[in-house]
């Protein structure tokens, strides 16, 4: 029998690799669930070729470019939309690829309705990493992470190894500014920001990578999954992106996961497990990729990744600030209106301003995050700079 999945945010460059996975596996894959939130062509297409029960646009001026009875699907929208193509439509497999904020609610039902989650969307457990992996424990249910560096110490701890897990190692790229002065930083553009040197992602994220917010992320989701502390997560400068993560055990052997820089590979790796399949890819050329860097990174160029630390060592509330202002200030920068080194300095305002809460619900977190994307907006608008 095929295994039955819904993607939410299929629109995307995670959603589009899946259906590339899913493209080459028929016999194995079969599609339930498709959602954006306002690409309503692509959905189209999408709806063409997998023929699902059921999809979920943001609003009914996107639903325009669907076929006028949607070939079949049933047709949802917005928040509650996604929650109903969670709750409503059986799926196997929940692939969340939505960005930011909005895929915490519908991870949580896919949580509650059994589901395996293959989770993409990190901004989920850095905003209530706590609350999601006590739910998923409770309930027996795998999250198995997408993110190439979390997918690699998934399998390098081949799913027993993890009480001698000693430490995580993540390889960030560097972005393309790692080699950037700080007066060079504050004259980033969009378009060169966007121009990532290795990887091919979606807009938010590939920000995140330029700041290396991806990267706390990453260490903050690391924690989460893995049952480490901030101080357990290493992060280096890798900038081949050949080694996608390494974890050392206690006795001080390390094991890395080595791979093409394609997510099509990690989301396989999640979409098959515990099996492995083969597929299409060339096999890595050790010899022609010839080396392998490591650097540490700059913590004064890119203040981020400190803020980041400094959250998931704060814990409660304070991770979902650092989202939020983070998704404000970013959309501003991608919007022109403010500077790249402007997105540090409203995330810092945004957690300076804000009374911690110790051991916040998901509805607490709702508010959290309403209140400082209000503030920041603000920020954004009087256009600190650091
Ligand atoms: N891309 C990568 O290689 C990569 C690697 C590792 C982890 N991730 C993580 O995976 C997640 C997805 O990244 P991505 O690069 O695929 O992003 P993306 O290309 O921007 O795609 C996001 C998808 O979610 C939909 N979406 C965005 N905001 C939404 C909202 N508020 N409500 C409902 N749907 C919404 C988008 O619809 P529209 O198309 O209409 O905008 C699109 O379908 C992120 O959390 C990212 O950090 C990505």
């Amino acid at each position: 029998m095929p295994k039955r999945v819904t993607i939410l945010g299929s629109t995307g460059s995670i959603g589009a690799s899946t259906l590339d996975v899913i493209r080459d596996f028929p016999d194995r894959f079969q599609i339930v669930g498709l959602s954006t939130r306002r690409n309503g062509a692509l959905l189209n297409e999408q709806i063409t070729e997998f023929s699902p029960e059921a999809v979920c646009v943001a609003s009914p001026e996107q639903a325009n470019a669907l076929p006028s009875d949607n070939c079949g699907a049933d047709l949802l929208y917005g928040e509650q939309g996604l929650l109903d193509l969670v709750r409503n439509y059986d799926a196997d497999i929940l692939v969340v690829a939505t960005v930011g904020f909005a895929g915490l609610f519908p991870t949580m039902a896919g949580i509650e309705r059994g589901m395996r989650i293959a989770l993409a969307n990190k901004e989920v457990l850095v905003v209530a990493g706590d609350i999601v992996m006590a739910e998923a424990r409770a309930r027996q249910v795998p999250i198995l992470p997408i993110d190439s560096e979390h997918n690699a110490i998934f399998q390098c701890l081949n799913g027993g190894e993890g009480r001698y897990l000693r430490r995580a190692i993540l390889t960030a790229s560097g972005g393309p500014f790692r080699e950037f002065k700080p007066d060079r930083l504050k004259r980033v553009t969009r378009q060169e920001a966007l121009n990532h040197p290795t990887w091919n992602m979606g807009p938010k994220i590939t920000i995140d990578s330029a700041t290396l917010m991806n990267k706390g992320f990453e260490m903050i989701e690391a924690c989460h999954l893995f049952g480490l502390t901030p101080d357990q997560v290493d992060i280096v400068i890798h900038p081949q992106s050949t080694v996608h993560s390494m974890v050392e055990f206690t006795d001080g052997s390390i094991l890395a996961q080595l791979g093409q820089t394609t997510m099509y590979l990690p989301i396989l790796n999640v979409l098959a497990w515990p099996e492995r399949l083969p597929n299409r890819f060339e096999p890595l050329d050790m010899a022609r990729i010839g080396r392998l860097d490591f650097s540490p990174p700059d913590p004064e160029r890119f203040r981020c990744l400190d803020y980041a630390y400094e959250a998931c060592r704060r814990g409660g509330s304070v991770p979902a600030v650092l989202n939020a202002a983070n998704e404000v200030a970013v959309e501003a920068f991608l919007g022109e209106r403010i500077g790249f080194t402007e997105i540090p300095a409203i995330i810092r305002e945004a957690m300076d301003n804000h009374h911690p809460l110790d051991n916040p619900t998901l509805e607490d977190l709702r508010e959290v995050d309403r209140v400082t994307r209000e503030k920041a907006h603000e920020y954004a608008g009087s256009s600190i700079s650091q």
